[in-house]
């Protein structure tokens, strides 16, 4: 098998304790995955698994304190931060909240051609790629003189998309990229993304609490539960047969359009609860 583009080994992240003396508190315990070439890795997990830990240690905004992160052939785990710096060229990141994650005193023209002017294109080659840029994500030419706020929550989340492409990345991290918009929004954001993949070849780790959105963008699934993985396997294979009583429950708590198969699930859940406690049951 090709070597894969992201390579994480048994990566373990300690955050320090609360208060005095306090022992580190670890997140992440021995998290091992792989992201291939233009491949899309969904990684789901309830609230609090540890889902944008691994991404910040990816991003190198947190310090594994154990295991290896390797890139493109390299290893990245703790690097100088010079050449981190440099790495921004080749993995990027897209935050959930389109609120906050887009500088407020900015043109959107301004936001997309920062990275370009810092990677020493011109200003006018700049204003070219903003163009093609805006353009590939489905906003008029005009919003480059615009601010963010006059844009929605579904067309900031498209500047931010288009930021992250600027630099033409191998590897976007996208953390919870769609959870703060309304459903039909969110479906044109994802429909984006992978037709984004389809031309540009860009892989992306796929951060999200919901297991129906990690299903429709990604080529392969990991669960993540309390800093552990516990099962990784093809989409498909995942959401239909869930191995992991945890992934099960996970299915199970996605919801469907279907009632009868709604009223199923339900049932199943109950039944898995009460199997998990059976004291409590
Ligand atoms: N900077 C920090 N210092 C200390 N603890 C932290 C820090 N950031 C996160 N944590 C803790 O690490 C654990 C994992 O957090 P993380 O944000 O990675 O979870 P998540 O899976 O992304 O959750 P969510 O779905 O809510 O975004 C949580 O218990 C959180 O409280
Ligand atoms: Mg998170």
């Amino acid at each position: 098998m090709a070597t894969p583009l992201l390579e994480v080994k048994d990566l373990r992240l300690a955050y320090p304790g609360q208060g005095f003396r306090a022992r580190p508190v670890e997140i992440l315990h021995g998290v091992s995955l792989t992201v291939g070439e233009g491949e899309t890795l969904g990684l789901v997990g309830e609230s609090g698994s540890g889902k944008t830990t691994i991404g910040r240690a990816l991003l190198g905004l947190a310090e594994p304190s154990g295991g290896s992160v390797v890139f493109a052939g390299r290893d990245i785990t703790c690097l100088p931060s010079k050449e981190r710096r440099a790495l921004a060229r080749d993995i990027q990141v897209v935050f959930q909240d389109p609120y906050t994650s887009l500088n407020p005193s900015l043109t959107i023209g301004d936001i997309l051609s920062e990275p370009l002017i810092v990677q020493g294109a011109t200003a006018k080659d700049a204003r070219g790629k903003v163009g093609e840029l805006l353009d590939r994500v489905g906003l008029p030419a005009d919003a480059a003189e615009r601010l963010p706020r006059e844009f929605s929550g579904g067309q900031r989340q498209r500047v931010a998309i288009a930021r992250a492409l600027a630099p033409e990345p191998r590897l976007i991290v996208c953390d919870e990229p769609v959870s703060a918009l309304d459903l039909s929004t969110q479906a044109r954001v994802l429909d984006l993304l992978i037709d984004i993949q389809r031309r540009t070849g860009v892989a992306y780790l796929f951060i999200s609490h919901d297991l129906a959105v990690v299903r429709h963008i990604s080529h392969r699934v990991a669960v993540l539960y309390r800093g552990d993985l516990v099962e990784t396997g093809p989409a498909r294979k995942i959401t239909a047969t869930p191995e992991h009583p945890y992934t099960r429950r996970l299915v199970l708590a996605s919801p469907v359009a279907d009632p009868v198969e709604q009223e199923r699930r339900r049932a199943e859940r109950r039944r898995l609860a009460a199997e998990a406690a059976p004291d409590v049951a």
